[in-house]
């Protein structure tokens, strides 16, 4: 069946038919076309255009269309246009001639983008609640370590002592980010785009904002032809998609190296990785590598659609139909990542002492030290000068802060005192960085306290 052909005489091409087909994609849409059509029935009811009995037997047929849907057969050689079609067939089997009313005023235009916007706040809920479950597990993990030291990097070199809980409170933060946009998201997918007709506004007296209610949107769309045209709300999902894959490819990047023998910090658990078919010795992280790598892909599907959009004239151009699968494919890989990620998170042994030797061996304790003199007085860049001659002298000789004690500080310079000489020791100058947001062992309490009421 096909919703047009009056004005064709010829027949489609089966290669045409077969190219411009959406249906093996977009039948994924289909309890959200079910939900909207039954809303739609109940317009045309208050509009006059249905009797009471007729929306009856329409909202009736739906339900058991979806139904009947859950039936692993359901779509067994149905060769509709696209999912819009296949309701509209079965509507006609089960309903008979009444759903000749159903498409009245409707276009697939309006139609196509309300289920969109359905099916994506539905997902945007399941990003937001795999997002919190992801940030809870990192929680769990900071407070498992909670007394841990580690190196904080910079260019991939230790740089400054910081809490094993500020390094996850970091992610967290990031995440938090990653909620706040598919909440935003979220909010621009839920807009009530029918009324629109095909891009000029319905012919009929429709009440939009009853619809907008019957299906829970927040606000009906502004401009008939911007709906016909519009895939921002996609492309914003597919925006927080991004950033959500882009931040666990970094936590990913930093597992697998901290995981590895060459940091040999931590221990990924057995079920999160994978042995090799000829190597007996190893274990390795693929869970988190295919995170790093569904990255990419996700990415790739943000770029396809903003390609897509790119140039298109005003307003609905069946190019827009490309925007379906990489919205599901974006879902699919974002959504399991994160579920990934939460479980993995919930395997890691920290071996806490490996961490804490790296940060001593190195002079990540410098920062400290300058930062000490120029509070006792000495100006901030002679501070600096100070104690990056003192790492020289003593990384010349092989060595490291712990060779170093008071009198050997003095002898080097008088301006370092005793108490000066305490921050030789990494736990030492973390207590001075009790700046909110800082390092400092009360300030991250607080913050791991703050963060785990934000999120309940
Ligand atoms: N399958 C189409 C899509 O996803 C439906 C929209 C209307 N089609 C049309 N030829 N006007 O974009």
């Amino acid at each position: 069946m096909k919703l047009w052909g009056g004005r064709f005489e010829g027949r489609s091409s089966e290669v045409f038919e077969s190219f411009s087909g959406s249906l093996h994609f977009d039948y994924r849409l289909l309890d959200a076309d079910i939900a909207g059509s039954r809303a739609f029935a109940r317009a045309l009811e208050r509009a006059e255009i249905l009797t009471a009995d007729e929306r009856e037997r329409l909202v009736e047929a739906l339900g058991q269309i979806l139904e009947d849907s859950r039936a692993p057969e359901f779509l067994t050689g149905a060769t509709d246009e696209d999912v819009h079609t296949l309701v509209i067939r079965k509507l006609k089997e089960r309903a008979g001639a009444v759903a000749d009313k159903i498409h009245t005023g409707r276009s697939r235009n309006e139609q196509v983008s309300l289920d969109t916007r359905l099916w994506l706040r539905g997902e945007c809920d399941r990003m937001l609640q795999l997002l919190r479950a992801l940030q809870s597990s990192l929680l769990d993990l900071a407070e498992r370590y909670a007394d841990v030291v580690i190196p904080g990097y910079t260019h991939l070199r230790r740089a400054q002592p910081v809490l094993w809980p500020h390094y996850l409170l970091a992610y967290f933060e990031m995440f938090d980010r990653d909620h706040e946009r598919f909440s935003q998201a979220r909010a621009r997918v839920n807009v009530m785009p029918l009324g629109s007709g095909a891009l000029a506004g319905s012919g009929f007296a429709l009440d939009r904002e009853a619809i907008a209610e019957d299906l829970g949107f927040a606000a009906v769309t502004r401009n008939s032809m911007d709906v016909s045209a519009d895939r921002d709300f996609a492309l914003d999902f597919l925006y927080a998609a991004n950033t959500t894959m882009l931040h666990l490819s970094r936590l990913a990047e930093d597992w697998i190296l901290y995981s590895s023998e060459e940091f040999g910090w931590m221990e990924l658990g057995d079920g999160v990785t994978s042995g090799s078919s000829l190597m007996p010795q190893k274990k390795n992280p693929d869970s988190l590598e295919l995170i790093r790598g569904k990255a990419g892909r996700v990415n790739g599907c943000l770029q396809a659609l903003m390609m897509t959009m790119k140039g298109l004239p005003l307003t609905y151009n069946r190019d827009m139909q490309e925007d379906k699968e990489p919205l599901f494919e974006a879902a699919r890989q974002t959504g399991a990542s994160l579920e990934m990620a939460a479980v993995v998170a919930g395997t890691v042994t920290l071996h806490e002492e490996v961490p804490e030797a790296a940060a001593e061996a190195s002079w990540t304790v410098a920062t400290d030290l300058a930062e000490a003199l120029a509070r006792a007085g000495t100006p901030f860049h002679q501070a600096h000068q100070l104690v990056g001659r003192l790492v020289l002298d003593s990384v010349r000789a092989g060595g490291k802060p712990a060779d170093w004690d008071a009198a050997k500080l003095a002898a080097f310079d008088p301006a370092f005192t005793e108490e000066i000489a305490r921050l030789l020791q990494p736990r030492e100058g973390m207590a001075s960085r009790e700046i909110y947001g800082g390092t400092g062992p009360q300030a991250v309490a607080t913050a791991l306290v703050e963060a785990r009421r934000r999120i309940a």
